[in-house]
């Protein structure tokens, strides 16, 4: 369980490991943030171990998603709202703790998932009905549209995928892949921006060039021969957030955003690039050399 396992550019140790003659499966972590990020390793094919590695992940992210909309509905002006993200948050917090401790099993993966799905579109609609009682008015909150609108989308992945899994299918496409999560990366480069502390100006432009950065990877990517040069942007932007998180944990940074915000965006940035290094490999295509 404990042993270091070296795939090419995959890091990790292994959390969990199935195998059989058609099947493998293996869950990695990776520790180099403030939390280990759970993820399916590059070879892995079985969709239940694929099922599983994105539960771990996602319900973490939930339950943050939760925590931080707890922490952007203010409890005195908006109650019921602040409440419902406390639920929201016990629920995610309880769901990960199960998918922490399953085995690879069909039937135990299929029951996480089905509650998870579940409990994940609930919490996109509260996301979504916060967006449209915002925009009419009808409350106000410390959050923003867009990060209302990014963690539906976050959610709504998930639940996508999942039911993919569960339907058996391992489909890693490359376009979807880039196409999400890159607007996820330029949304984030965003926050950062304008979370820093308006002096910050340096870290700043840095946060507003990722930005920019992402939206035209988003528009294009050509792949250069059989070499994909976008890996390494992530890679770059994962080392930017790394370098968030220490400098806001230190207090070096100047800024509105927490450690667990800022280790949050990180773990996304990771998975990105987990992601899309499987599709590339599943297309034989190689991270262009830098
Ligand atoms: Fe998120
Ligand atoms: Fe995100």
């Amino acid at each position: 369980m404990e042993m270091e396992h070296g795939m090419g550019m995959e890091r990790g140790k292994t959390f969990r490991e199935t195998m059989g003659p058609e099947r493998i499966g293996r869950i990695i972590v990776r520790e180099e943030g403030r939390k280990p990020a759970y993820l399916a390793s590059m070879d892995t094919t079985d969709p239940y171990t694929l099922a599983l590695a994105n539960a771990i992940f996602w319900t973490d992210q939930l339950a943050e998603h939760s925590k931080f909309m707890e922490m952007l509905l203010p409890i005195e002006d908006l109650p019921a709202q602040h409440e419902q993200a406390v639920k929201f948050r016990g629920v995610f917090e309880m769901l990960h703790e199960r998918a922490m401790n399953i085995e690879i099993e069909e039937g135990a993966v299929r029951e996480l998932s089905n509650e998870a799905i579940s409990q994940t579109e609930l919490l996109v609609k509260f996301k979504r009905d916060l967006i449209d009682q915002q925009a009419t008015g009808k409350i106000h909150s410390l959050l923003w549209p867009t990060f209302l609108d990014h963690i539906a989308r976050e959610g709504e992945r998930f639940v996508k995928q999942q039911k993919m899994f569960m339907d058996g299918k391992y489909e890693f496409d490359r376009e979807e892949i880039i196409d999400f999560w890159s607007k996820i990366m330029w949304e984030h480069a965003a926050f950062i921006a304008h979370l820093l502390d308006p002096e910050e100006v340096d870290l700043i432009n840095q946060a507003l060039d990722e930005n920019v950065k992402f939206k035209q990877i988003q528009k294009e990517h050509p792949l250069e021969a059989q070499t994909d040069p976008v890996p390494l942007d992530v890679d770059h932007t994962i080392d930017f957030k790394m370098a968030a998180v220490k400098g806001i944990e230190a207090a070096e940074i100047k800024s509105i955003i927490t450690p667990e915000l800022a280790d949050h965006v990180r773990r996304e940035a990771v998975f990105f690039s987990n992601e899309l290094r499987m599709a590339d490999m599943i297309a034989n295509i190689t991270p262009k050399a830098a």
